[in-house]
């Protein structure tokens, strides 16, 4: 048998070159047998104490990645889905740790991380979304509310033809929420590079997106509905708020879901989150009754804190503007 050094590549090659010296015939038979016997040796070869410090010897000389164990997620009943949700994250320097769960709400939890070396951002919010949604149940929430399925360019998906999965069953509930979660990372991008206040999308990973955290690291930014605001600032708030709907439009996008609950307030700045409701205008019908449903929950969040404005009349001067573009 071949002798082994640090590492358990070494240990496992010389088996294999071993085993393709016999030809190509018997090439296959053994192949898995030198795989078997090496899984065998493999185990308690690095069960050894002396091989663990080496191995980790080894992978520290080489820079190489611990595993991903955040100790926020331990003992957490979904932690499971949580780690194979994140890990892609962490494996490509995207988090280095996860930090604390920031918040739970109908279909995601939040995460608070701190970004890896691929990020821009000391934190990061991780948005996944739970195995309940990848399920087929008919009395589902989402199927009440009528969410549709969206291509990335916004357009209506039929579920229906070869090829798609029927919506009623697990496989076309998987690919219908997927759609959602493309649609949504897709939208909030576009919201970004069109310079709408919203924190900066960084990837989405299946079921995961990856932001920008808005907030510090003592604590998160509080949402609309939750904060009293300065009378001047309120002004600017709601002003920053038109802003963004209206960058938003011209990229072919209608938020769809805005309210004092889906807007975070930071150091004086709005940051409109949760693109999952996000429709475009040139293939929805009810276009302009969500654009003036939008404006208008804004004004009304504001309006207690003194900010004034007439929101029929700018969700009307939005619209015309927007369709006086070239579509
Ligand atoms: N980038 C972020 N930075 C900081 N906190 C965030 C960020 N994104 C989301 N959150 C927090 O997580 C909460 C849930 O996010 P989001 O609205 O996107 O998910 P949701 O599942 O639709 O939740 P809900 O049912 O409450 O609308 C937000 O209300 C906010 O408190
Ligand atoms: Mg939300």
């Amino acid at each position: 048998m071949a002798r082994y050094t640090t590492t358990d590549e070494t240990w496992i090659r010389p088996d294999e070159d071993a085993a393709l010296a016999y030809g190509t015939r018997h090439k296959e038979y053994k192949r898995r047998k030198a795989g078997s016997r090496e899984g065998v040796a493999k185990r308690s070869f690095e069960a050894n104490p002396d091989v663990q410090r080496w191995l980790t010897e080894a992978r520290d000389a080489e820079g190489a990645k611990a595993p991903f164990t955040p100790a926020a997620l331990l003992g957490r009943r979904d932690g499971e889905w949580l780690l194979s949700s994140l890990s892609s994250f962490y494996e490509q320097d995207m988090i280095a740790d996860v930090l604390r769960e920031v918040k739970s709400g109908k279909e995601a939890t939040v995460f608070c991380c701190t970004g890896g070396p691929a990020c821009a951002s000391e934190l990061v919010a991780a948005k996944v979304y739970r195995p309940r949604m990848f399920r087929s149940l008919s009395n589902d929430v989402q199927y009440r509310e009528g969410r549709t399925v969206r291509n990335e360019s916004g357009k209506q998906v039929r579920l229906t033809g070869k090829g798609v999965p029927s919506r009623g069953s697990t496989k076309g509930r998987a690919f219908q929420v997927s759609s959602w979660i493309d649609y949504e990372y897709a939208t909030q991008s576009l919201a970004y590079s069109r310079g709408v206040s919203t924190p900066r999308p960084y990837a989405q990973v299946g079921n995961s997106l990856l932001m920008e955290y808005v907030g510090d690291a003592d604590m998160v930014a509080p949402r609309l509905c939750e904060i009293d605001v300065d009378r001047g600032e309120a002004q600017d708030l709601l002003d920053g708020m038109i802003q963004s709907i209206e960058l938003l439009l011209g990229g072919h996008r209608i938020h769809g879901d805005l309210s004092s609950y889906n807007i975070l307030a930071w150091q004086g700045r709005p940051y409109i989150i949760d693109y999952a409701q996000a429709v475009d205008p040139r293939h929805g019908d009810d276009a302009r009754i969500l654009l003036s449903r939008d404006v208008v929950r804004v004004a009304e969040a504001l309006a207690p804190f003194g900010a004034r404005v007439d929101a029929r009349a700018v969700a009307d001067r939005l619209w015309w503007a927007y369709l006086g573009q070239p579509v």
